[in-house]
């Protein structure tokens, strides 16, 4: 099961949001406009609770279905861990690996992530690895080193095939839930930066296929200028990835972009 950067990638992470009703409705609102956004990929990614009815609800339509985490064990005494086959199980293709609020708050490191993504693609998952800087690092022209190390070490491992499995999301900290958007340029260099990376460990082919997101305070407004810099292929959202019709918004605005750069 390989991964294609043809259509702009548009991810609704949606933290630790929604009861299971609210998931529901949210959803079939989505999958009711979702022939308007074809030419995207729509993934959500609620909280462990509500996947297996939401993957009930998506049936039949071209919305996709992600976890937040998972656990790099297949099983055990491992109390209050979910495993890459229960996410299977409840109908995810996708899994948000490392993402900053799970490294700040959870204490996930560089080899945690590693270990999850080996997992994730092992039961044939797609994970969404996070990266990015504080804002503490940006200030200090640490950008650049920081992400550097993040890849070389998530991605410890990992060959030519892995990688055609693997989505990168360049999630500066400081742009998460502050309504302050890098602004193209900022992220367009980073962007380039991973890509540069992948083809010095992987080869140009599988660098120029990568799908490389952009997350952080992504709304309708801000989505097409960030879409139509050459490196990125689409959007992890999270507020605005909350309610249909932003979320349908971001897609729209999103395929506005691709069909115009490429
Ligand atoms: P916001 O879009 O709310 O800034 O969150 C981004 C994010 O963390 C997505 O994973």
């Amino acid at each position: 099961m390989t991964i294609s950067n043809k259509k702009p990638f548009i991810a609704g992470n949606w933290k630790m949001y929604k009861t299971i009703p609210e998931a529901i409705e949210m959803v079939r609102a989505l999958k009711e406009s979702s022939p308007e956004v074809t030419g995207a990929e729509l993934v959500v990614i609620p909280p462990f609770t509500a996947l297996k009815d939401i993957s009930k609800v998506i049936e039949g339509s071209s919305v996709q279905l992600g976890a937040q985490n998972m656990s790099w064990e297949e099983k055990g005494a491992f109390t209050g861990e979910i495993s890459a086959p229960m996410l299977k199980d409840a109908g995810c293709r996708f899994v948000v690996i490392g993402h900053s609020e799970r490294r700040q708050y959870f204490g996930e490191t560089n080899e945690t992530v590693n270990k999850k993504i080996k997992a994730a693609l092992a039961h044939d998952l797609i994970p969404i690895m996070c990266l990015g800087e504080s804002l503490e690092e940006r200030e200090k022209e640490k950008t650049i080193e920081k992400v550097g190390s993040q890849i070389n070490a998530g991605l410890e491992g990992m060959g030519q095939e892995e990688m055609s499995r693997i989505i990168i999301a360049y999630e500066p900290i400081w742009a998460i839930g502050t309504g302050v958007t890098a602004t193209p340029a900022q992220a367009e260099e980073v962007h380039a930066f991973i890509r540069e990376r992948l083809a010095e460990i992987h080869g140009n082919k599988t660098a120029s296929c990568a799908i490389i997101l952009y997350g952080g305070s992504v709304k309708p407004a801000n989505t097409y200028e960030l879409l139509i810099e050459k490196n990125i292929n689409g959007a992890l959202v999270g507020g605005a990835s909350l309610e249909a019709d932003s979320f349908i918004q971001i897609a729209k605005e999103a395929i506005r972009a691709y069909k115009e750069k490429t």
